[in-house]
């Protein structure tokens, strides 16, 4: 596979039109994700999806009401604005036609376990929760949903910033599996003509060390 235009086609899409997403290409995508790497190959994820408009909204909506009550936290006025700005980004899930919920639970890191059982300092053990493989085995899986949903010929966007509502998510939505939470979501579905290009990247030299 020498055709990488798929990774550089892929752009956060924030305005979707009203096509539908059918089932069957919602599942290769979300095949795609499970065929991701993962710590130890737990696989400790779960996705969520959710094609009811309605309920995509009241969402959005529970973001935007508690969006608007942390910002209203900043003490200076120009804070309180500089947190309003964010609420676009938080909130373009709206009248999505798919949001996938990323549910998962913690990884289980058989040295931290041995390591506490044999009195390890916190300051050790902060060592190896550092990298949160948790988080970075769901980053893969998401990025696999989103390359596989460009190849297929749709937006994304993958988004941790409605996370700050989280309880009220998993409680509105109501999926249980024990000891799963909220971690991201994932917004699908064909791109408005106007969706902006991604923004630049650092060049190569900026971000790339070769070590001889
Ligand atoms: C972990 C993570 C969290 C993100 N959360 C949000 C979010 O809450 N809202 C949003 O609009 N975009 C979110 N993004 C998308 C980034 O803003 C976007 O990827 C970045 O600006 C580069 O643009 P591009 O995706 O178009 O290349 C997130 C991306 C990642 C990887």
């Amino acid at each position: 596979m020498k055709n990488l235009d798929f990774i550089y086609n892929r752009k956060s899409v924030r305005k979707f039109k009203d096509s539908e997403v059918p089932r069957e290409d919602i599942i290769k995508m979300l095949d795609a994700a499970i065929h991701a790497p993962s710590p130890k190959n737990q696989q400790t994820w779960h996705f969520v999806v959710i094609q009811n408009k309605e309920l995509i909204n009241k969402i959005a909506d529970i973001v935007e009401k508690n969006h608007t009550n942390l910002a209203e936290m900043a003490k200076v006025e120009k804070q309180r604005k500089l947190m309003m700005t964010l609420l676009p980004y938080y909130t373009c899930f709206k009248n999505a036609p798919v949001l996938v919920v990323v549910y998962s639970k913690e990884y289980y890191m058989i040295e931290e376990t041995i390591l506490k059982d044999n009195n390890a300092s916190e300051e050790v053990l902060n060592e190896l929760r550092f990298p949160n493989s948790t988080a970075q085995g769901i980053g893969a899986a998401i990025e696999n949903f989103l390359l596989a949903a460009t190849e297929l010929g749709y937006g994304t966007c993958y988004m941790t910033g409605p996370t700050h509502s989280k309880v009220e998510i998993e409680e509105l939505i109501n999926f249980e599996k024990d000891e799963y939470k909220l971690m991201a979501m994932i917004s699908l579905g064909v791109a408005e003509d106007d969706t902006p290009n991604s923004p630049p990247r650092k060049s190569l030299e900026e971000v790339v060390t070769f070590v001889e």
